[in-house]
């Protein structure tokens, strides 16, 4: 039986719609944090996971079914559409992602393929199509994808960096090669957010995990224009489009002419000031510090109360944390946040 089409507090937050209270949900909701996502993960490793839509529906679930958030977001990772472009995408455990070949050449780019995402990741519109069908109108669901900067970033380091040596250095001594790798990584996450979107998407977030590592003009022509780009392919047939920057208030300027929807924001940024300037035209979806999760279950309500407050009451905000939950969070913290948004009233 499907459910009347219900009004998501969630959705209605993304078109700066009034909402009884607040919707949230978790950046990386299902992830290792959580006792039941070890639980699966002592089985299969990470990226089994994500290749079997079974498996993947099970723990996309899982925050709703335990913690009571108000949307769901595809179990994948950023970095899936990598490996049919040619790039073979490994996680040693603990260790991170690891990338391989690392894309710092001419002939890496060149490289490069473009795919159609119904051949190169079937498993990933699988997934979208059978959460939607588990969901049943509940709660609705998030796909994504990586930003192109973002996504370049990871394969000219070959995995995480803490200097961005090799990305920066293609950027600045090779700008022609940067845009490059960046044209092909745009088709790519606009084909691949399309395919997710006509899978039964219900909004999508773009994670620019790295933006915030460059200076205002870089990060304006090697990691804006390439997501400007993104967003003018997308056939977004209603479907609100999230931008997530981290470390990124140093560059919100740049956001007044982004086609976004909602602008994802960390905690580093000024929430109510962002909510009087950019929020007048953008739901804004943020920003509590994700550490403030390891305190007692208590000084978590409070810090999650001091994020609303300052975030306001008009339309057009969504509560998340600024970066993702981390491992460590004790789950009782998780519960406790979800529970404070949920019963806060302006
Ligand atoms: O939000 C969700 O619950 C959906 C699933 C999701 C994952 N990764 C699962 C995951 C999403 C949306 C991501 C996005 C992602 N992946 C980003 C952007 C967001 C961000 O955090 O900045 C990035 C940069 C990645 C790349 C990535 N994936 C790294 C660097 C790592 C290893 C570091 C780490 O935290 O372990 C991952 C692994 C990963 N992705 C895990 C999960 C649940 C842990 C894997 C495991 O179970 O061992």
């Amino acid at each position: 039986m499907t459910r009347n089409p219900a009004i998501h507090p969630f959705l209605e937050a993304c078109n700066r719609r009034p909402v009884p209270r607040v919707p949230l949900w978790i950046m990386r909701q299902a992830g290792r944090y959580m006792p039941q996502y070890q639980e699966v993960r002592g089985k299969v490793d990470f990226l089994t996971l994500c290749r079997t839509p079974e498996l993947a529906t099970r723990v996309t679930l899982l925050p709703i079914e335990l913690l009571k958030v108000d949307a769901a977001i595809l179990f994948s990772d950023i970095l899936i559409p990598l490996e049919p472009m040619g790039v073979h995408v490994a996680f040693a455990e603990g260790e991170g992602p690891v990338l391989d070949p690392a894309v710092r050449s001419e002939k890496d780019i060149r490289a490069l393929r473009s795919f159609d995402p119904r051949e190169g990741v079937p498993f990933v519109m699988e997934a979208v199509r059978m959460i939607r069908r588990e969901l049943d109108g509940k709660v609705p669901l998030i796909g994504f994808s990586g930003a192109p900067f973002t996504l370049a970033t990871y394969m000219a380091e070959g995995g995480t960096s803490k200097s961005f040596h090799h990305i920066k250095t293609l950027l600045f001594a090779r700008p022609d090669l940067a845009d490059l790798l960046l044209d092909k990584l745009v088709t790519v996450v606009a084909d691949y957010l399309n395919a997710q979107i006509a899978a039964g998407a219900q909004a999508v977030q773009i994670f620019d995990t790295w933006g915030g590592i460059l200076a205002g003009p870089d990060y304006e022509r090697f990691a804006l224009s390439p997501v400007k780009k993104v967003i003018a392919r997308l056939e977004r047939k209603g479907v609100p489009v999230i931008y997530y920057l981290n470390n990124g208030a140093y560059l919100a300027s740049f956001m007044e002419h982004l086609d976004c929807d909602v602008l994802g924001i960390d905690w580093r940024q000024d929430i109510r000031l962002t909510r009087r300037t950019l929020g007048k035209k953008k739901a804004i979806q943020g920003n509590m510090d994700p550490v403030a999760l390891f305190a007692d279950p208590g000084t978590v309500q409070a810090k999650a109360c001091e994020v609303l407050r300052a975030a306001g009451p008009e339309p057009g905000y969504i509560f998340n944390l600024g970066h993702g939950i981390l491992p460590q969070t004790p789950m009782e913290n998780a519960v406790a946040l979800v529970e404070a948004v949920h019963s806060f009233r302006y």
